[in-house]
């Protein structure tokens, strides 16, 4: 039986409880392919999955592999493939219920594997799909953005936020961010419009009206968030479902949704990588053995665009 390295959790629980082990390497079944890991993207709902935190929405049978976003190369297929072969360089959010990929090889669905895209390294690819797709599926399924418009996105620094923030700015839109100050020049270089420093300022008092929120937020900056919103704008939550009083109360909507991974966004995506409209910010990474230290650093809050696990 051929092994390979991974990291999974035996149990629910703190940073403490994940494994870096050797693990059977799976096979594709009719419809899969195996990829061959070479990077994986950690995502909050890496750790929020490790903590237990969606155990009554996910049945997960444990031991299970963590991370949900991964670039690499097809190493092997199986029955009744429609697009993809071997040797193929690909990228995915693959299906969190499935094991994910912290490990050196994973069992995809063909239906949520896309080609990565050709201008950039597996690194900066594995960091594209969760965020991407979060991004596009917030402002313009959810959002319906449009040109001319104005958005206000919350933590426009992070994974999804620096993401919404080029989408929002090539779809022609005023975009209006918050961050802390260490990360406003960041922003301006991405192109922002106008930076609120969450530290120093209530983002209400200086952002005039916008017709769509981006809450990667919740909790109090999502209840503040209503004030900013024109009659008949949208507050689209990544993190909690909107209160219904208090968007019939401020003559709007509000939205929560999970992202659901969609081969078509992903390749437009790719192509906008490719033509040097969307950047990838890799800001951390670690070899795929110290993805505890990825969580931790996921988990404060505060993370830069991206935090990737090396893999090859
Ligand atoms: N529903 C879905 O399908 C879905 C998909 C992806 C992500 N999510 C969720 O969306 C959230 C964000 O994900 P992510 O990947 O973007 O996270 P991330 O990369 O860890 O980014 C978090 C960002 O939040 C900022 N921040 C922290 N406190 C803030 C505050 N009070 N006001 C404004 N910004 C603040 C931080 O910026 P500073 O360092 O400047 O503070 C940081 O850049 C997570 O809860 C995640 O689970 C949901």
């Amino acid at each position: 039986m051929k092994l390979m390295k991974c990291v999974c959790i035996f149990r629910y629980g703190g940073p403490e409880v994940l494994a870096y082990e050797d693990a059977p390497c799976p096979h594709p079944g009719d419809g899969e392919v195996l990829v061959r890991v070479h990077a994986a993207g950690v995502n909050p709902v890496d750790w929020k999955i490790r903590e237990g935190f969606l155990v009554e929405k996910i049945r997960h049978t444990l031991p299970l592999v963590l991370g949900w976003d991964v670039s690499g190369v097809v190493h092997s297929i199986g029955g009744n493939l429609k697009r993809l072969k071997v040797g193929d360089e690909v990228m995915s959010c693959p299906d969190v219920a499935r094991d994910g990929a912290y490990a050196e090889y994973i069992v995809i669905k063909e239906s949520e594997v896309a080609l990565k895209p050709a201008s950039v390294d597996h690194l900066h690819a594995a960091g594209l799909p969760m965020a991407g797709l979060t991004a596009w599926q917030a402002l313009f399924e959810h959002g319906a953005l449009a040109k001319g418009q104005r958005v206000l996105i919350q933590g426009a620094a992070g994974g999804v936020g620096s993401m919404a923030l080029q989408l929002a700015k090539w779809k022609g839109a005023f975009v209006a961010g918050t961050a802390s100050e260490g990360n406003h020049d960041f922003l301006r270089k991405l192109g922002i419009d106008q930076v609120v420093d969450y530290q120093r300022e209530r983002f209400e008092d200086v952002v005039g009206p916008v017709d769509v929120v981006i809450d990667t937020q919740g909790g109090d900056v999502q209840e503040r968030s209503w004030k900013v919103l024109k009659p008949g704008g949208i507050l689209v939550s990544v993190v909690s479902p909107p209160s219904e009083t208090l968007a019939a109360q401020f003559k709007a909507r509000g939205v929560f949704f999970f992202a659901r991974s969609d081969i078509g966004q992903l390749a437009e995506l790719a192509k906008l990588v490719d033509s040097e409209n969307l950047k990838v910010i890799v800001e951390t990474t670690l070899p795929l053995s110290d993805a505890t230290r990825g969580q931790e650093l996921s988990q404060r809050g505060h993370a830069r665009g991206k935090i990737v696990l090396r893999v090859v």
